[in-house]
Parts: structure tokens; C-alpha cells; sequence
């Protein structure tokens, strides 16, 4: 490890990892539960619809779903959104090998085995792999993770597992707003599962949201969730039949979302697309500028694909000793960039090789070259056009050295 001053002057030095205030209105409206210490979402003498149901009904109509429910966190909505799809204990759910550790936890959660599917230089499902894997595996549900707002090409995913009579379970923890070829993600497999934690698009501290467009998933995840027997407190809820289906039936898991979390998110989903803009705008100045950098690559984005990238990720065409360098030439200058390749997991970062709890897989070639040179940072809507020209001229330098050092 180096541990020289840079004779260069340059520093970054701003801590990438904040978020936007809560609006006010938000915080108002916080405030008000709190004085009325009213914070469960469900009463037995409530009185109209509580925050949740709202957030419900607004959430469901921006993205074009039939129904939404509010949950404790995305990690939630996933195990939520396999129990409905009656995924049962030793079961097998193909998933995306690019992924953070909540995606195959969910799987666990549901005591069933991941099936990694390999990863394009692109980021997204490698589509032959997918084939092949749902035609082998035995899977019945694809747990489809966007990570980092990579978005694969969903109508050829929708066309692979309808064929192979596999459902499909979006992860969109990195995607809300985003849209593949017009529509949502989320609304194009069975079950779309959205995150509201702080580093997210919208933040509440923790938080999640499912959408679905089948009346007995909605149902049992409304039960499951954790609603007791006061289902009519959704304004968005299916028939009393189909509740009548799953009652008696049906496990509650107490993952509901408080009160005071749907009251944060509210005012929060209106400025989702000034939010989506500007994270566009940092991603076209940084893309632009890292672009410059010797060895670096970034994904071709397809133009179905309207993404909102609350980070950046580029690929760094050398071997794991010389990106380690890089990396700690960037954090020399005050720029702390998270790899993929890591050796060991570290804060958020992870990659398959570290879930040993997961069953043997086929060997993964692809996605291990992938993730040994994939290179990651968080874009705060703060950054301004100077921090991302900054950014580029330091992953620039960064690189040059790194590149140098060993060849
Ligand atoms: C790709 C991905 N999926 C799912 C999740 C889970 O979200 P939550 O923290 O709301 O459970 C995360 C969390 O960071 C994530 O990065």
C-alpha cells in the first residue's frame, strides 16, 4: 500500500454518500403522526385511509400498476414477492450474478437456492445464459435484479421465461423511475419490488414497495405483510373473495411500512422526475469525462433504456494488483471508489464469491471478469459539473499510474 502524498494538488474530498433533505411538507406531516402517536398503519377504530394506503395509491399510479403495498424494505418485497409466487423451502430461483447481498438474502430468507445467471460487459442478464439455465435449472420464478440501474432487455427476459413458464420478480432497488422501452420497470415480470432506503431514489431510512397486477399475490402479500384482518385499510386491495381465499391460509410476517415512513416518501414521489434529470446530467458529464481515462470502459446503453443512474459504474481494463493501485490512488486524492473485484466483502460492496452460504454453481467465467474489473461510485444529486470534471481528471491520473506501475 502507498502511502505518498500526491504531488499532483489534486483533491476531491466530498463524502459521496449523502442524500437530499427530507422536504418539508414531509417533515410537517412527520411531525403531526408523531404528536398524535399514531404510527401503525392499521387501527381497529381507524378513521379514513392512513399514510401507507396513499403512498399505495400514488405509488401504483406513477408506475402503471393495479396495486401496490407498502413494506418494511425491499429486502422484504422480495421475500414477500417469492412466498406469494409459492416458492417453497429447497426450490430453486434463478437470479442475477451482479447484485448486492439482499438479493440472494431474500432467496435464503425463503429457504430456497439461489441460480446465478452470468453477467454481460454491459452489466445485465446475459439472455443465452438465462436460457439455458431456466430451461435446466427446474427454477419457476427469475428474481431479476437491475442492478445499479442497469436495465436488461425486459421483453426479450418476459419472452425467455414465459416460454419456460418461469415468473419474474424485478428488483428495481436501483431503478425507480426508470423505464425500459416506455414502461416502468417493475410492471413488466409479475412482481416489481422498489426500495426507499436513505442511498435510494426516495429515502425514509428503510422502506419498500411491490407492485403487482394479479389479484391472489396481492391479496396474500397484503396478508403477509402483515395487515391482521384490516385489509380494508388498502384503498388499492382486491375483492373480498379473493381475500376470503387466503385469510384462513395465509402467514402474517409483520413487514408492514409505519406511518411515519409513507409520510416521509409522499411528498417525495413529485420530485422524482426533476431527481431523474438531474442524476442524468451527472451521469453525462461524468461518462464523458471518464471516458478519457486509459483503460476505461463504460456500458453501451440501449436506447429502449430510460435510466436513472444514482451512480456509475466503468470497467478497468487491468489485472486485480494494478486496480487495486488505482483505487488507492483515487482515496490518496480524497475519492473513494468501491470495486466489484474485491477480494474480500467490504461496507456495501460484495460479489457471489462471498455468499458461501449459497449452493455450488456452474462456473461463472463471464461474470467473474466482469466483476473483477468493474469500478463503482455513488453520484449524489449535490455533485455539480466542476466535482464531476474533478472526478474524471483524478480517475484519469489515477488510471495513468496504476497503468504504469506494473507494465
Ligand atoms: C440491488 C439491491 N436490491 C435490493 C436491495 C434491498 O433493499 P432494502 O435495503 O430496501 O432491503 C438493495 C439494497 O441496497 C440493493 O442494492
Amino acid at each position: 500500500m502507498t502511502t505518498s502524498i500526491p504531488s499532483d494538488g489534486l483533491w476531491f474530498g466530498k463524502d459521496l454518500s449523502n442524500s437530499p433533505p427530507i422536504p418539508e411538507e414531509a417533515i410537517e406531516r412527520a411531525v403531526a403522526l408523531m404528536r398524535s402517536g399514531r404510527l401503525h398503519r392499521y387501527g381497529e377504530q381507524g378513521s379514513g385511509y392512513p399514510d401507507p394506503s396513499l403512498l399505495e395509491q400514488e405509488y401504483a399510479a406513477y408506475v402503471g400498476s393495479k396495486y401496490c403495498v407498502a413494506v418494511s424494505s425491499c429486502g422484504a418485497a422480495m421475500f414477500l414477492a417469492l412466498k406469494a409466487l409459492g416458492v417453497k423451502p429447497g426450490d430453486k430461483v434463478l437470479t442475477s450474478s451482479f447484485t448486492l447481498a439482499p438479493v440472494p438474502g431474500a432467496i435464503a430468507h425463503a429457504c430456497a437456492q439461489p441460480v446465478l445467471v452470468e453477467t454481460t460487459a454491459d452489466y445485465t442478464t446475459d439472455l443465452q445464459d438465462l436460457e439455458r439455465k431456466a430451461a435446466s435449472s427446474g427454477a419457476k420464478v427469475f428474481l431479476l435484479s437491475h442492478m445499479r440501474g442497469h436495465i436488461t432487455d425486459l421483453a426479450a427476459v418476459r419472452e425467455i421465461c414465459d416460454r419456460h413458464g418461469v415468473a419474474v420478480v424485478e428488483d428495481c432497488a436501483h431503478t425507480m423511475g426508470a423505464r425500459w422501452d416506455g414502461r416502468h420497470t417493475g410492471t413488466w415480470g409479475r412482481i416489481g419490488c422498489y426500495s426507499s432506503q436513505t442511498y435510494k431514489h426516495i429515502n425514509s431510512g428503510e422502506g419498500g414497495l411491490l407492485v403487482t397486477d394479479d389479484d391472489d399475490i396481492a391479496a396474500q402479500v397484503i396478508l403477509m405483510s402483515g395487515c391482521y384482518m384490516m385489509y380494508e385499510q388498502h384503498i388499492l386491495r382486491p375483492a373480498p373473495e379473493v381475500f376470503e381465499r387466503w385469510r384462513y391460509v395465509t402467514p402474517n410476517f409483520s413487514m408492514r411500512m409505519s406511518n411515519l415512513a409513507a409520510a416521509l416518501l409522499r411528498p417525495q414521489l413529485a420530485l422524482l422526475p426533476e431527481r431523474d434529470e438531474c442524476w442524468n446530467r451527472i451521469y453525462a458529464d461524468l461518462a464523458r469525462e471518464l471516458a478519457k481515462a486509459p483503460g476505461v470502459s463504460l456500458p453501451t446503453r440501449d436506447p429502449r433504456e430510460a435510466f436513472v443512474p444514482s451512480s456509475i459504474q466503468f470497467s478497468l481494463d487491468l489485472p486485480p494488483a494494478q486496480i487495486e493501485r488505482f483505487v488507492e490512488e483515487c482515496a490518496l486524492r480524497g475519492l473513494y471508489i468501491k470495486w466489484f473485484g474485491l477480494p474480500k466483502p467490504v461496507a456495501f460492496t460484495s460479489n457471489f464469491k462471498h455468499w458461501h452460504y449459497l449452493d455450488e454453481q456452474a462456473p461463472m467465467p463471464q461474470s467473474m471478469a466482469v466483476l473483477s474489473q468493474l469500478l463503482d461510485l455513488r453520484t449524489p444529486l449535490s455533485l455539480t459539473p466542476e466535482d464531476c470534471q474533478l472526478i474524471g481528471r483524478i480517475v484519469q491520473v489515477a488510471a495513468g499510474i496504476a497503468q504504469v506501475q506494473t507494465s
